[in-house]
């Protein structure tokens, strides 16, 4: 694991294998505005006067000073038009970098801040540089041998050097939640059913101290779970609910409850899935992922705020014991539901933890992640979550939070006649709403379950996992992206009054 300081040392007294400098496109007073050697910030504007290098965005060309001085290598990166480079850039080619740095065998490297270093850009750089070196190799025999990944990077500033430190530090413990989600995400549904992802709760709790609770199949039929109970009752691995309970804040403020969709495996059950890239739906249980993430993330920061984490765990299977299209299930909170496609599973089950969390915790507000429709992926693509509910305040406080973090977040509508399309003639509501407005229909299911509290629904279908359609952005290798967490931690750092 790489770790990063933050250093305000003197320029011609760095020390370095790998320095990495950006460079803005048409800007000529590159040779004014930074602290190089003279004959190397010369050098390099021969390069790009005779277009050797080109500096659009991304572009890279890496020089070996042959011993003169204490940096060995430098590394040119480009980085575009400098009105369009944001934070997100900064995450981009932070983590490119990095990258590049473990492509060369480099074990230390250096940035210097691509623009004037605040808060933001450090926090950006420094999540790049975590993010894109997560690899998931648990199952590669000869794993990690031949490859050497950088251990340590530096982050180059002129003052306030402390401050940025914790910056860096906290992104630290950020960043290895998200890639502990990862790691939950990417295991392979065999090795995943829902008593592992138990597990990996309960270990939280020995970790944190955050009150874990397992309900077994047999307590959730007593007390009434029985939507839970119904998708998973086709799977010989029992289903499970899981249930954390992080207290940080004192005041007894009213709790966020986080439900997050897991099945850890979706084959649609009797309603069953085409062949083709059936093997994604193991990555049909990264909501719950990204839940037991950001709970993780939340109490290694010590946020000084309460947050109940409920995930529904399931895997849905064809048997002769599975739940079949035309049964009608009395869910938790009393409401009938008509199946009428055993694939449209995730609403039943977070269906029923919301009712659950909302009965036995009344939080201020619910917030829920689910890769919960393949229609989400049809209106917005692979890189945009889909944001649904009934509190424009709480949407517009995500939106703004995840415009921070750069995992992109759109609200859609959840107009009265939506509720039109999942109503019954047998029961009060049914599981399918038709083709048109497919992950509106799937909120509006849910919107039955949330007793009226403020509520956002996140469809995370498209985002998390790198699919066909994903953009291709150094800091999410392939696989689980654990999205989510960075941007629920920070709506709720947002929200922390120390
Ligand atoms: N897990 C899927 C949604 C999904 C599909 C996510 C593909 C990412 C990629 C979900 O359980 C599902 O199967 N939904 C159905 C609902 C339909 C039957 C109303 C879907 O989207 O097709
Ligand atoms: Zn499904
Ligand atoms: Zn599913």
């Amino acid at each position: 694991m790489v770790g990063i300081t933050v250093q305000d040392a003197r320029f011609d007294q760095l020390e370095t294998a790998l320095l990495v400098v950006g460079i803005f496109e048409n800007e000529n007073d590159f040779f004014a505005s930074n602290d190089l050697d003279s004959t190397i910030s010369s050098a390099i504007m021969g390069l790009i006067e005779n277009k050797e290098f080109k500096r659009s965005f991304g572009s890279t060309l890496v020089l070996h000073m042959m011993g003169r001085g204490l940096v060995k290598k430098i590394m040119l990166i480009g980085l575009g038009a400098r009105d369009k480079f944001r934070c997100e850039n900064a995450r981009i080619i932070a983590g490119k970098s990095a990258l590049k740095a473990k492509d060369l065998n480099i074990e230390e490297f250096c940035i210097l801040p691509f623009t004037k270093a605040d808060e933001a850009l450090i926090e950006a750089i420094s999540e790049g540089v975590f993010l894109a070196l997560y690899s998931f190799n648990k199952y590669k025999t000869n794993g990690r041998k031949t490859i050497t990944t950088p251990t340590r990077a530096k982050i180059l500033v002129n003052s306030n050097s402390s401050k940025f430190q914790t910056v860096v530090d906290n992104a630290d413990l950020t960043t290895q939640a998200v890639n502990y989600a990862r790691d939950l995400g990417n295991l392979p549904p065999n090795e995943c059913p829902p008593s592992e992802l138990a597990r990996f709760a309960l270990a939280l709790e020995a970790e944190y101290g955050i009150k874990t609770s397992i309900l077994e199949r047999y307590e959730m039929e007593s007390i009434g779970l029985n939507g839970i109970v119904a998708v998973g009752k086709g799977s010989s691995n029992p289903p499970k609910l899981i249930v954390l309970e992080y207290h940080g804040d004192t005041n007894q403020q009213k709790p966020y409850l986080l439900v997050g969709k897991a099945v850890t495996f979706d084959t649609g059950g009797i309603s069953l899935k085409p062949g083709d890239k059936m093997d994604e739906m193991k990555f049909d249980k990264c909501g719950g992922c990204t839940v037991l993430g950001i709970l993780k993330a939340v109490a290694s920061l010590g946020l000084h705020v309460n947050v109940i984490g409920i995930i529904p765990s399931v895997e849905n299977m064809p048997s002769s014991s599975s739940y079949r299209p035309g049964d009608i299930i009395r869910m938790y909170n009393g409401k009938t539901v008509e199946i009428l496609n055993t694939d449209a599973e995730g609403r039943i089950i977070l269906a029923d933890a919301m009712a659950f969390g909302v009965a036995k915790y009344n939080p201020q507000s619910i917030i829920d992640l689910a890769t919960l429709t393949g229609a989400c992926i049809i209106a917005l693509g692979s890189n945009v979550a889909a944001a649904i509910g009934t509190n424009k305040q709480l949407a517009e406080r995500l939106i703004k939070a995840s415009e921070e973090t750069g995992e992109k977040i759109w609200s859609l509508p959840l107009y009265d006649e939506y509720h039109e399309q999942i109503k019954s003639t047998v029961a009060d509501i049914k599981n399918i709403g038709g083709r048109p407005a497919g992950a509106i229909t799937a909120a509006a299911f849910l919107s039955n379950f949330t007793n009226d509290i403020p509520w956002i629904h996140l469809d995370i279908a498209g985002t998390a996992w790198t699919q066909e359609g994903t953009f291709d952005r150094s800091y999410n290798p392939k696989g689980a992206t654990g999205f989510g967490v960075r941007t629920l931690v920070k709506l709720l750092t947002n929200d922390t009054h120390i």
